[in-house]
């Protein structure tokens, strides 16, 4: 399925961790494609290879096989040095728990001006300090509260948010969101989500990783459901939902109350209603 308009081309994508009788295929022969300003959600319960997909895209991981192709680079599983960092420049990661991300002897200012030095023309002088007064109080963030602070003086929710903060500012053309909204609570939650959906409105495509069908559902225009490793079933996200053929996509529905009612009526566990979510957009 090659496609001319498509940012990024992930095919035959595997993936196995150990060997002889312990192997695990985490991600196997995964195809799809991303097109600019798209929002597909991957869904699928936990150990069904969500994350090993996530870091295979972002280059972080080297596939067992598959090729991952973006844009103007081509197959990103071959790039090296120089290249590789022109990708890392065009995608970024906003992860279930990103302590794991920060320098723990960065501070938040240091992090983030760290973050603008891969961009070829990053902002300069007061320029760049408003830009990133104005990425943290997108995400609720008080500037002059975070930015002295260490990463472990951060609650999980900051870090989150701050990872959103870093991709607000820096507006890649990719972004992998791996459970993006894992700890944040019921409001925060929903500010994220409309963030995100802004970002796609300047061109920015998100791969939505998530368990919750309920943020699939709301925020991404095509839904790819994991199983096993496998891409069980995949379309338009009101396709699938509205008639599920495979039966753990099935069972998936039927732990979800009232999605079936439509997009409009949505109402998750998690207290997303549509009033949360009249945006701009
Ligand atoms: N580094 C690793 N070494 C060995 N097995 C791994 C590794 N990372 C993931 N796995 C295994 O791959 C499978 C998929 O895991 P993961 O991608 O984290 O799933 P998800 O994000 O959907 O919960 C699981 O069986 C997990 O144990
Ligand atoms: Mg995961």
């Amino acid at each position: 399925m090659t496609s001319r308009t498509a940012l990024l081309e992930v095919e035959g994508l595997t993936r196995r961790f150990g060997s002889g009788r312990n192997v695990v295929t985490a991600v196997k022969d995964v195809s799809f494609t991303l097109a600019p300003g798209e929002i597909v959600a991957i869904v699928g319960e936990s150990g069904s290879g969500k994350s090993t997909l996530a870091r295979l895209i972002l280059r972080l991981l080297p596939p067992t096989a598959g090729t991952i192709r973006f844009a103007e680079l081509g197959d990103v599983t071959r790039l090296r040095g120089g290249q590789l960092r022109r990708y890392w420049q065009h995608v970024q990661a906003v992860f279930q728990d990103p302590f794991a991300t920060f320098n723990q002897f960065f501070t938040v200012r240091r992090f983030l001006l760290r973050s603008l030095g891969i961009l070829d023309d990053p902002p300069q002088g007061t320029a760049r300090d408003k830009a990133i007064a104005a990425a943290l109080q997108a995400v609720g963030l008080e500037p002059s509260d975070v930015l002295p602070k260490w990463p472990h003086q951060l609650s999980g929710g900051q870090r989150q948010r701050l990872m959103i903060a870093r991709t607000l500012l820096l507006r890649p053309r990719l972004v992998v969101a791996d459970e993006p909204t894992s700890m944040l609570d019921a409001s925060l939650r929903v500010t994220v989500l409309n963030l995100l959906a802004e970002l796609r409105q300047h061109g920015t495509s998100i791969l939505f990783i998530t368990h919750d069908l309920g943020q699939a559902f709301y925020l991404a225009d095509r839904l790819l459901v994991m199983y096993q490793g496998e891409i069980v079933e995949h379309g338009p996200v009101e396709a699938v939902l509205s008639a599920p053929r495979h039966p753990y996509t099935q069972r998936l529905l039927a732990d979800v109350p009232r999605l079936g009612e439509g997009r409009t009526a949505l109402t998750t566990s998690e207290h997303l209603t549509p009033h949360h979510f009249s945006t701009s957009s």
